[in-house]
């Protein structure tokens, strides 16, 4: 079944808890918290205390997406018992090998993101290991881009490599989704949507949030 998880970082920050109560009416399936920290990607977002006031009031699993140097510092304060995903940067990380067996060891599925200049290749040797890989159809640090074509051929070619390779593989993608573009990227293997702006900036939230579920059934 083909998921979407909006953005956070698109949300309006002064009434969070309304919004996030909105995208779960809507039928959401997970809430993507963009962590940024302004040296890995030119923007601050937020960091776990932000993610943390959530708790307590939604059911929705956390897809915690860090673009972050030195993600392994702070992999604990992101493990909170609604969190689903980790996902680190292939770019942020030195040991990835490490990295992945530390979120797998705090109990938590992790992913791996490729940012859009970065080949699919560079999981080769650790593809079976991944519960999700994520690919960045925008170069991150902001919503509200636009799409990157070339992302589609990374998402076929992922595709495959999860066929041959590791079935179980939660393809997700990231950056300049619209209800214009939505079935394409999951006609092209994507089972796991992000999308920030679309959502958090249409007139009736949870509306777009069916909108786009509609598209992906
Ligand atoms: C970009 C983030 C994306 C972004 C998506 O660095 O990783 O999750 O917030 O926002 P839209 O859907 O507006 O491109
Ligand atoms: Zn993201």
């Amino acid at each position: 079944m083909n998921r979407l998880a909006p953005s956070l970082l698109a949300a309006d920050f002064s009434k969070l808890y309304e919004q996030v109560a909105m995208i779960e009416k809507g039928g959401a399936h997970y809430i993507h918290f963009d962590v940024m920290d302004g040296h890995f990607v030119p923007n601050i977002s937020f960091g776990a205390a932000v993610m943390k006031s959530l708790l307590g009031k939604t059911k929705l699993p956390f897809d915690v997406h860090l673009m972050i140097e030195n993600p392994d510092q702070y992999l604990e304060d992101y493990a909170t018992e609604n969190t689903e995903f980790i996902t680190v940067h292939a770019e942020a990380c030195i040991h990835l090998h490490r990295t992945i067996e530390h979120i797998k060891s705090l109990g938590i599925r992790p992913g791996v993101s490729l940012n859009p200049a970065t080949p699919v290749s560079v999981l080769d040797a650790i593809i079976e290991d991944l519960d999700m890989v994520l690919i960045m159809s925008v170069n991150p640090g902001f919503g509200g881009q636009k799409f990157i074509p070339s992302s589609l051929k990374k998402i076929r070619e992922l595709k495959d490599l999860k066929e041959k390779r590791n079935p179980k593989l939660e393809i997700e993608v990231d950056g300049g989704i619209t209800t214009e573009n939505i079935k394409t990227v999951t006609d092209a293997g994507v089972g796991i949507v992000v999308a920030g702006s679309t959502v958090f900036g249409a007139p009736d939230i949870e509306k777009r949030v069916k909108e786009l579920l509609e598209q992906i059934k």
